[in-house]
């Protein structure tokens, strides 16, 4: 990963349990809060991807576990969760990551398309942070939310994913209030487009991806590091007084509109600054 300005060793002895960690953003997540010391336990519906992710991880070092499920079930995040436990001890850092995604009109979206996503980003978020509770409660642990900026506007063709995203939102500051005074912080990152992941394949594939990247105001795509590195700040005691937030991190990608007039007809319609005299 990228050179970090975190101490290799700030997170060790803790354990952080990511959901979709075997793949994209969140094994980005996984590996960063790896390299500063955690062991990884890691839930997702395949486990083909979470044993290969695994492997990668234990090459390096770290100490992992993983079992498949699926995070609307809330007897698999259970289980998933008490087994994590006790090959690794203990959770510190629940990761939210799983997610669904696809793009669709609302018009066109069944019902059970709609509930699908809300199905797995909402209440998959929702089971994972109550099962976890009793052991979060124990370590004064972290909750993460992987959430998006997709609700901050209307954004077309994601009404299923902005209801969950604006859901997860609003449990990050619900839980954060509520779990507080059992030491728990509860946070979130919204990513923006981050390369070469699946949602920005399902998202933004090919041209439509080369517009938006021109649209960022930081001019680039995100890397999964970025997000890894705002877990980790997150994770370290450098946040420790920071609960309820949801810290986008996009370069400015959701808060830039098209200007209203062309830049180049501004330039045009403007007064020439003067020379200095
Ligand atoms: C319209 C669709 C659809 C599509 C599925 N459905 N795909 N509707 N357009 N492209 C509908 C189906 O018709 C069905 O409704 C219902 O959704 C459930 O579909 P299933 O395929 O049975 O569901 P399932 O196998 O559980 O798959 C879930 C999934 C799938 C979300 C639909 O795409 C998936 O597993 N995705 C996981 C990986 C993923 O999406 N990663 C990207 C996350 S990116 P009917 O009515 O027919 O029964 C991300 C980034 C967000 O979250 C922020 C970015 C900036």
């Amino acid at each position: 990963m990228q050179s970090s300005p975190f101490k290799s060793d700030i997170l060790k002895g803790k354990v952080a349990f990511i959901t979709g960690g075997g793949s994209g953003i969140n094994f980005g997540v996984a590996k960063a809060l790896a390299s500063h010391g955690a062991a990884i336990a890691m839930m997702g519906r395949r486990e083909e991807v979470l044993q290969e992710a695994c492997n990668e991880l234990a090459g390096l070092g770290v100490k992992t576990f993983f079992k498949s499920g699926d995070v609307r079930s809330p007897e698999a995040c259970e289980a998933a969760i008490e087994a994590a436990v006790q090959n690794l001890g203990r959770i510190d850092i629940l990761v939210n990551g799983a997610a669904g995604n696809f793009l669709c009109p609302p018009e066109l979206l069944s019902s059970n398309g709609f509930k699908t996503v809300i199905d797995i980003d909402l209440n998959g978020t929702f089971n994972m942070c109550r099962y976890a509770y009793k052991h979060l409660k124990e370590s004064k642990g972290l909750i993460l939310n992987i959430s998006a900026t997709l609700h901050y506007v209307g954004t077309p063709f994601q009404s299923h994913v902005s209801a969950a995203k604006a859901g997860i939102d609003a449990l990050t500051i619900n839980l954060a209030a509520e779990w507080g005074p059992d030491g728990i912080r509860v946070c979130g990152i919204a990513p923006g487009p981050i390369g070469d992941t699946e949602g920005m394949r399902r998202l933004a594939p090919g041209e439509a991806g080369e517009k938006l990247k021109k649209a960022i105001p930081l001019g680039r795509f995100g890397a999964t590091e970025d997000i890894g590195l705002a877990a980790v700040f997150l994770a370290s005691s450098a946040a420790n007084y920071i609960t309820g937030e949801t810290l986008v991190v996009d370069g400015g990608q959701w808060l830039a509109k098209p200007p209203m007039v062309p830049r180049e007809l501004v330039e045009q319609m403007i007064a020439k600054p003067k020379k200095d005299a």
